[in-house]
């Protein structure tokens, strides 16, 4: 999940760097040839990072056969939570070093990946997490950093980011380093598609968004452009079949292709109203990130219309197979319709029953500020425009109306 200090942080070190994307293995068993990469590499000592429920239901246990076959020493941390705390950080700090870890290799969600690299950073370093807190605090290069990630939405293995809950102060802290990006990724279809339909649904909706978000952005680069087309169509394509048939592995590959896209995309480019206003959300009803952006999507791009029109139109003609045509005011509501389509598709509500009107004033204004200090979006919301929306999302009416 990204919040306002954490893009900020990442739009101004997109002027400064061409981020390096990671190496990419796909499809049934790219787990091991990830592994094997690391072996060849040199590395014989992996700190293994996932959460007790993958080692439990036995989807390592290929992969730890693998590096033990192959000479390893693996030591695994297992202790990954939803929404990581410092404590979970240096608590697979203490586990790298006991073992005297020489790389970090992280299979699971975001929360795994987040956690695996401050562990690898923070192995390599004399600071103490604290220090390790901000933008650019990375002097050592980390422990090498593998990443098989179980869930495609965040985009966290592609992007040099990572948020660690502090339990003190109740915020969010944001790591934020080129050398935070794994040197390689595997989407291994056979993890993959363990995801169920609800998350498969979100979080791809997530990913969705992140590309629009940076397609549309007013800080977008030829690249970023490029990423986030690709990965709209292949969101569009393929996330409905992953939905309906989660073994469908080819699916799942192109799912998790667009969603690695859309990191790299929203990394440079920055997001937009659909996660200043997810955040605050999340943060008031603990509604899930992925959830609450695919609510929110349908409201802000008829909210970004006029002043996305010519983007809108662009993507229409992409995904509908005319790119030679000409600009056709027609073609931006098309592209809005398939948006509400594919949400429909994927079981996403129309509304959200959490939300409640006396926090209204609160979260717009929080809102607001996140997407001032950190978003280029293509139009600028008042206060009475996010209330709009959150009155819309209460409702389930997605046609809102912008006076
Ligand atoms: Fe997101």
């Amino acid at each position: 999940m990204m919040s306002s200090p954490i893009t900020y942080a990442l739009r101004a070190l997109s002027t400064f760097f061409s981020p390096q994307k990671p190496l990419i293995f796909s499809g049934q068993g790219a787990v091991l040839k990830l592994a094997d990469l690391m072996v060849i590499s040199g590395q014989k000592r992996p700190l293994l990072v996932t959460d007790s429920f993958l080692l439990k239901n036995g989807m390592l246990d290929e992969l730890i056969a693998f590096l033990e076959g192959a000479g390893c020493t693996v030591t695994v941390f297992d202790g990954i939570i939803p929404n990581p705390t410092f404590a979970v950080v240096e608590a697979g700090l203490a586990a790298s070093r006991a073992g005297q870890c020489d790389a970090v290799f992280a299979v699971g969600g975001g929360s795994a990946i987040d956690a695996a690299k401050v562990i690898a950073a923070a192995s390599t370093s004399k600071k103490s997490l604290a220090q390790l807190t901000g933008i650019l605090k990375v002097k050592q290069p980390p422990l090498p950093f593998y990443v098989a990630p179980t869930t495609s939405g965040t985009g966290s293995e592609v992007t040099s980011a990572a948020v660690i809950s502090d339990t003190e102060t109740h915020k969010k802290t944001f790591f934020v380093d080129p050398k935070y990006i794994p040197i390689a990724t595997a989407f291994d279809t056979g993890l993959l598609k363990s995801l169920p339909g609800p998350m498969t649904a979100a979080t791809g909706m997530d990913a969705l968004t992140h590309a629009i978000e940076a397609y549309t952005s007013r800080n977008r680069f030829a690249d970023t452009d490029r990423d986030a087309a690709m990965a709209i169509k292949l969101i569009v394509k393929f996330l409905p079949v992953a939905y309906e048939d989660g073994a469908d592995e080819h699916a799942r590959e192109m799912v998790a292709l667009g969603s690695f896209l859309a990191g790299y995309a929203f990394s440079k480019a920055s997001l937009g109203y659909v996660h200043a206003i997810s955040h605050q959300i999340s943060a008031h009803y603990n509604t899930p990130h992925g959830l609450a952006n695919a609510i929110l999507l349908p409201r802000v791009l008829r909210f970004n219309k006029t002043a996305s029109a010519q983007r809108y139109a662009k993507l229409e003609r992409m995904l509908s197979g005319t790119e030679g045509d000409a600009f056709a005011p027609e073609q931006v509501d098309q592209f809005i319709a398939r948006v509400d389509a594919l949400a429909e598709r994927v079981g996403i509500p129309v509304n959200l029953k959490d939300v409640q009107p006396a926090d209204f004033d609160a979260i717009a204004k929080e809102a607001l500020a996140e997407a001032r200090s950190s978003y280029a979006v293509p139009r600028v919301m008042r206060k009475a425009d996010v209330v709009a929306i959150l009155k819309s999302v209460e409702s389930g009416d997605r046609s809102v109306r912008f006076v």
